[in-house]
This record gives C-alpha cells, sequence and structure tokens, in this order.
C-alpha cells in the first residue's frame, strides 16, 4: 500500500497515491477490465464492463462514475453510452502493479514535466524517479471524433504508444548502465519507468566551474552509447542533469540504432545540440567534425 510521503505536494498530482490506496477492489476491476476492452473499443459499453467484472449495473455505474471523478475513466454518450480509460486510470494501474511487485512503496511530489511525460519522486528501496510516459494525448482527443468501433489491430493509439516508449526507454537504460551515465533501470510498467533518482539541476540551469571537463564528458558518453549501439536522437541541454559535478543523459525513449540509415545526421544532431549549449553559454569553440570523429572513430 501508498504511504504519503509529501502531503504538500499531492493536490498537484494527476492522481494522488491517497486515491489510488483508497481504490475499492471493484474499482481496480474495472479499470483492468476497460484496459482489456479498449484494444477491441474506443468506447466500451457498460455491457461488457458488467460482463467482465460480474457485478450489477448500479455496482458499475456507481463505480464509474467515481473513476469519472478521479480522471481516470471518461464518459461518452454518442452513439451509445461507452467508457475510456484515460491516461489517470492507466498510470493508477502502472502503479498498483509496481507496488504489488515491492518496487514502489510511496510516491512522492512532481519532480519534471515534459512534452510527453510526467515525472514523479518515489520510494522504491531507496528516493527512485518515476516516469509516466504519456504519448499521443493530443491525437486522443481529435481522435474522439470518431466514435467507431476499433479492429482488434487499430486499437487505442496512446494507450499502446506510451507503453511502447515506456519499455523503449526501459530497454536503451538497462543496455547502457552503467557504461554510459544513466539514471539506474529498476523496473518498468505499462507507461511507466522506474529508475534511480538523479539529484541535481539541470546542465541548462547550472553554472558549471569547469564546462571544458563536462563538455568532454558528455561526448565521452555519447561515445560509449554509439559504441553500444545507440544514440539518443533527442540530446541536448535539457535532458542531461548534473549531479555532484557529474553530467547523466536522461529522457531515452527515442534512441535510435547506430545501423539505421539517418543514424549519422541524428548523431550530428545530437552532438551540434551540445556544443552550441557550450558555445553560446560558455563560449566554448568546439569543432563538430572533430567531436563526431571521436565518437564515431
Ligand atoms: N531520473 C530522474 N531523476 C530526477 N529527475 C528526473 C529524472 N528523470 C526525469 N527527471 C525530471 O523530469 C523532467 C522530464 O523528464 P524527461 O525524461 O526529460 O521527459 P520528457 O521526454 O517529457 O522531456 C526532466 O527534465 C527532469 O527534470
Ligand atoms: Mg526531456
Amino acid at each position: 500500500d501508498f504511504i504519503v510521503c509529501h502531503i504538500t505536494t499531492v493536490a498537484i498530482m494527476v492522481v494522488s497515491p491517497e486515491r489510488i490506496r483508497g481504490l475499492h477492489k471493484y474499482e481496480k476491476a474495472i479499470l483492468v477490465a476497460l484496459e482489456r476492452y479498449m484494444k477491441r473499443y474506443e468506447w466500451v459499453p457498460l455491457d461488457s464492463l458488467m460482463q467482465a467484472t460480474a457485478l450489477s449495473e448500479s455496482e458499475v455505474n456507481y463505480r464509474l462514475s467515481r473513476l469519472i471523478s478521479w480522471g481516470m475513466v471518461r464518459f461518452n454518450a454518442v452513439p451509445y453510452d461507452g467508457y475510456a480509460l484515460v491516461f489517470g486510470g492507466y498510470d493508477t494501474l502502472a502503479l498498483t502493479t509496481l507496488t504489488k511487485k515491492g518496487i514502489i512503496s510511496a510516491l512522492g511530489a512532481k519532480i519534471g514535466e515534459g512534452k510527453e511525460s510526467v515525472v514523479y519522486e518515489a520510494l522504491g528501496l531507496g528516493p527512485v524517479a518515476i516516469k509516466f510516459h504519456r504519448v499521443g494525448q493530443r491525437s486522443f482527443n481529435t481522435a474522439r471524433v470518431n466514435r467507431e468501433y476499433i479492429p482488434e489491430t487499430g486499437c487505442c493509439p496512446w494507450l499502446f504508444a506510451s507503453r511502447l516508449s515506456a519499455e523503449r526507454e526501459y530497454m536503451a537504460l538497462c543496455t547502457l548502465h552503467p557504461k554510459v551515465s544513466v539514471p539506474l533501470p529498476i523496473g518498468q510498467n505499462r507507461n511507466a519507468v522506474v529508475m534511480a533518482k538523479i539529484c541535481g539541476p539541470g546542465l541548462s540551469r547550472c553554472r558549471l566551474e569547469d564546462p571544458a571537463a563536462t563538455l568532454e564528458s558528455i561526448i565521452a558518453n555519447v561515445r560509449s552509447s554509439y559504441q553500444a549501439g545507440i544514440i539518443h536522437a533527442d540530446l541536448s541541454e535539457f535532458n542531461i542533469l548534473m549531479e555532484e559535478g557529474k553530467c547523466v543523459l536522461i529522457d531515452w525513449p527515442q534512441w535510435m540504432e547506430t545501423s539505421h540509415p539517418n543514424a549519422m545526421e541524428i548523431l550530428s544532431r545530437d552532438i551540434g545540440n551540445i556544443l552550441s549549449f557550450f558555445e553560446r553559454k560558455y563560449k566554448l569553440d568546439y569543432d563538430i567534425g572533430e567531436a563526431l570523429r571521436c565518437v564515431t572513430g
């Protein structure tokens, strides 16, 4: 069960740990059934939920109204009454599983938010970070216009994309740690990745004492990653954290293989981003050709 470690920050969370701890077993059962039916329906009919959970209509309606008020489920009335899982519900399922596995015991404050993710601190064996991938949120909203039955293969795109994104990031971390300075991977379920929490500011926000050494260390890590067959593909000062003077490369879901036909182009873009940041902020003048040779040589 969840212990709330930062009461004051709970209010800003999408789905609070208290909420998850307080989930009734019928509510969990409905979330699980919804997740399963989302492979076939954009809006799951009430009948299917009653059948899957073996609960009465009034019980299912009552539980659904609670899940809707907590931002875990959405209702749609046209052309038939249907229900859909949304990110809050999917996050909840991931957290429930990670808790059952003993990977997470408490959820704390939000520590980051990006274009397609939200990151919280949490308690595992030690302090950890849990990143919920939220890919395709916008396309999901526009998809609501189309209320057709979705065939098995064409299932709910955001659900699939968010899980895939988490799986890809976890795979990269497992491949790279500890050869490359990345957060230690700890666990993964659905759209969530659990990893070591990095304590320190982003590269874009700090004032380095020895910028040349940091730049060289970043290039050395890009090289180690390249040697492991992986290119970050979204590298910039915003995806590097500084912990006790050491750089840590984060945010790996879009990584690509070095054998990819566009690998060199993407690698030069990554390195270019880093070099131009150091040029802008620290007036360090490094040659991109030389850096590229250093990484690939
Ligand atoms: N392991 C971590 N430890 C500490 N903070 C993290 C960790 N992972 C992510 N963050 C924070 O969350 C923010 C968003 O995470 P990131 O992986 O970059 O996702 P996005 O793809 O949304 O940019 C980061 O900028 C950082 O502030
Ligand atoms: Mg990022």
